[in-house]
């Protein structure tokens, strides 16, 4: 079976929902509302590439995704989010203390989903695991103090990303690799390569959250700068802007008395001033080079480690 079956039978055939339907409820909401299932897509990858049988692993590759969908949640808390994935946010569609504990029940149940493994595999399964899952924590605080400094600099904006996005991704390759019993040096190349698909991956969201069509992306673009986040666009405009520029920028992101919509036109008229487009394009392509570069370490045939040079590709550029 493809991998993308293996990983959206589970999702399918999954049951979230018992009582206390309060708690249980959101969590089936979130599971259900699709997403590209990136993250387990990854753990299976890893698996297959390494030799093992990727349906042998399909439990603690969906528990990936369930961490990552719990992050959502709480990130639409912290992020004020209206949409995702077209619908609306669990801390609309119900509440912030809802997002919250359904949350919390999503990152434990992630931990039980890994206790079908045998001893040995166990213990380093879910020592990786608790390592990515505080590295997601320190990325998102990071994230969220970046909001109130004007003088975040690229190699900070770089960590941050790391640490929020491309910990998970790399982290589920890496958990694929171990799984499956890649050799040390092959796990920390496809480790590499994820961080630095997983940096321009972050580099396109920040786009598609100023330039992206609501329909297709499944979030309402403009939360971004609404709530003054120091995504690579703006980093890169205050980098590159002459001096009325920036310091017109700096008024805008950190003033409240101006509406969100204007505020956005404002803030997406100096962007297209200073071309972000091709900025974001341009960073996307050299982090992407470097996943490959990094891809090409590995110990097996371009055949096989083909799949993750179109995994890469897809991404780039996306409109989802
Ligand atoms: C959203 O991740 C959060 C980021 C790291 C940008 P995805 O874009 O993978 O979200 P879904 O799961 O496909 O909706
Ligand atoms: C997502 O960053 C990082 C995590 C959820 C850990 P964003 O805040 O940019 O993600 P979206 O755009 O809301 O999906
Ligand atoms: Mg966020
Ligand atoms: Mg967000
Ligand atoms: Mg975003």
């Amino acid at each position: 079976m493809e991998i993308t079956e293996i990983v959206k039978n589970f999702f399918e055939s999954a049951q979230w929902v018992k009582e206390p339907v309060g708690l249980y409820e959101p969590i089936d909401y979130a599971l259900q509302s699709g997403g590209k299932r990136l993250r387990p897509t990854l753990v299976l990858m890893a698996v297959k590439l390494f030799g093992e049988n990727p349906e042998k692993y399909v439990r603690e590759a969906a528990a990936m995704e369930v961490f990552h969908n719990f992050t959502l949640l709480h990130d639409d808390v912290m992020d004020n989010a209206d949409i995702r994935r077209g619908r609306p946010t669990v801390c609309r569609k119900w509440n912030d203390n809802t997002a919250i504990l359904s949350g919390d029940a999503m990152l434990i149940r992630a931990y039980q989903m890994f206790s079908g493994l045998a001893n040995s595999q166990y213990k380093k399964a879910v020592e990786l695991f608790s390592k990515i899952a505080i590295e997601v924590c320190e990325g998102q605080q990071y994230d969220s103090d970046f909001e109130h400094r004007q003088d975040v600099t690229e190699e900070e904006y770089f960590n941050m990303v790391r640490l929020k996005t491309g910990v998970l991704l790399a982290g589920s390759l890496k958990m694929g690799a171990m799984l499956a019993g890649a050799d040390d040096e092959d796990a920390e190349n496809l480790y590499e390569y994820g961080i630095n698909v997983g940096i321009a991956f972050q580099i396109w969201d920040d786009y598609l959250d100023c330039y992206g069509d609501e329909k297709t992306f499944g979030k309402k673009p403009g939360g971004d700068i609404a709530c003054g986040k120091r995504t690579y666009l703006l980093i890169q405009a205050l980098k590159r802007g002459g001096v009325s520029q920036q310091l017109t920028l700096k008024q805008l992101i950190d003033n409240e008395s101006i509406l969100p919509d204007n505020k956005f036109e404002a803030v997406m008229g100096i962007y297209e001033q200073l071309g972000m487009s091709n900025v974001c394009q341009e960073a996307m392509d050299e982090f992407y080079n470097k996943a490959i570069g990094a891809l090409k370490k590995i110990k097996k045939s371009d055949e096989e480690k083909m799949p993750f040079v179109e995994f890469a590709k897809k991404l780039m550029g996306r409109t989802y």
